[in-house]
């Protein structure tokens, strides 16, 4: 049973520098008090995360998030049609921003989540919340409160939401270009940015901290177009296979961390993940899966007769 989440404990340690885990409708996050450098200085430690990797701030609200970066009136218009939601926006930053948050650039991420526990979190702690996903630098996003404390296995405080809905982490938008660019994929697609605020540039900025390798079980993974069939070949030379696929996109997003995790600590040799339609949400668990293979012992990405061991 989930907890009733104690807000006002939460806030305390964000007031006084220390970190809190908190649910978001997308991911988990590790969050601190993004006006205190010392604090967010805590996230790169415990995370094992480069200093140059940008933070997202997270916000109760448009004013709020007005007070990190500077907006025109496209960003208004887009924050207005998807926030609360699971959409970043990459904007010039506000002079005042502590550059821990930026890793020093001169763009800041800024998102207002919509689940109600970080919304409660967020009024009553009044600023913005710096926050990455809350697990180890490279790992599997966490979507429950259970994987948080697994990851840290410390005295990190974390706020107990209940299972993430959507389950990846949030669609990254760059609008600091004449065009919207697409950083990262997620549940808010390229198609329902582009409908409105298309066409799409191509940003010259990468997310700093969108690896090749990342996501990554400690099993091998093999993504598949042919899962049963590959699945099959596998068992007959002997090893243990566990298969990853959903009905539809959106429940592949949302089960997707989750499961990845429950098989990475089952005892299997194989892990084989069917690809999802290339199209929608589809795009954002593709990439997702792309990483985490890349990331995985074993380096396999295609069906090869050459099993290697695990
Ligand atoms: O759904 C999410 O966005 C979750 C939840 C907790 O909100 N957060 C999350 O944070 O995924 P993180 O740190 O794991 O990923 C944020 C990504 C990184 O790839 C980072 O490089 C990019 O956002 N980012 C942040 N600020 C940026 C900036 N100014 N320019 C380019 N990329 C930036
Ligand atoms: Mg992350």
């Amino acid at each position: 049973m989930t907890e009733e989440p104690n807000i006002t404990k939460a806030v305390q340690l964000l007031h006084r520098g220390d970190l809190v885990a908190f649910p978001t409708e997308t991911v988990y996050g590790l969050g601190a008090d993004a006006k205190n450098p010392i604090a967010v200085r805590r996230i790169f430690a415990l995370k094992g995360r480069p200093v140059n990797h940008p933070l997202i701030v997270h916000v109760q609200n448009l004013d709020q998030a007005e007070e990190w970066a500077v907006f025109d009136d496209r960003a208004r218009e887009i924050a207005k049609k998807y926030w609360p939601g699971p959409l970043a926006l990459i904007l010039p930053k506000q002079p005042t921003v502590p550059d821990e948050v930026t890793g020093g650039l001169s763009t800041i991420g800024v998102r207002c989540p919509s689940h109600p526990v970080a919304q409660r979190l967020l009024s009553a702690f009044g600023s913005g919340i710096a926050a990455p996903s809350a697990n180890r630098f490279g790992r599997i996003s966490p979507t429950k409160a259970n994987h948080v404390r697994s990851e840290f296995n410390s005295d990190l405080f974390v706020l107990d939401g209940g299972n993430s809905t959507i389950g990846i982490e949030s669609t990254i938008v760059d609008l600091c270009g004449l065009r919207p660019a697409i950083l990262r994929p997620g549940y808010i697609t390229s198609d329902d940015i582009n409908q409105h605020w298309g066409p799409l540039g191509v940003s010259d900025r990468v997310a700093p901290g969108t690896l090749k390798a990342h996501y990554a079980p400690k099993t091998s993974l093999l993504l598949s177009r042919n899962p049963e069939e590959d699945c099959r070949k596998l068992q007959e030379k002997g090893l243990i296979v566990a298969v990853l696929s959903a009905k539809t996109a959106n429940e592949y997003a949302h089960m997707l961390y989750d499961e990845l995790r429950r098989l990475d600590e089952s005892n299997v040799d194989i892990l084989i993940a069917e690809m999802a339609e290339e199209t929608g949400v589809g795009i954002a668990v593709n990439d997702r899966l792309t990483r985490a293979a890349t990331g995985a012992p074993t380096h396999i990405h295609e069906m090869n007769n050459q099993t290697k061991e695990k």
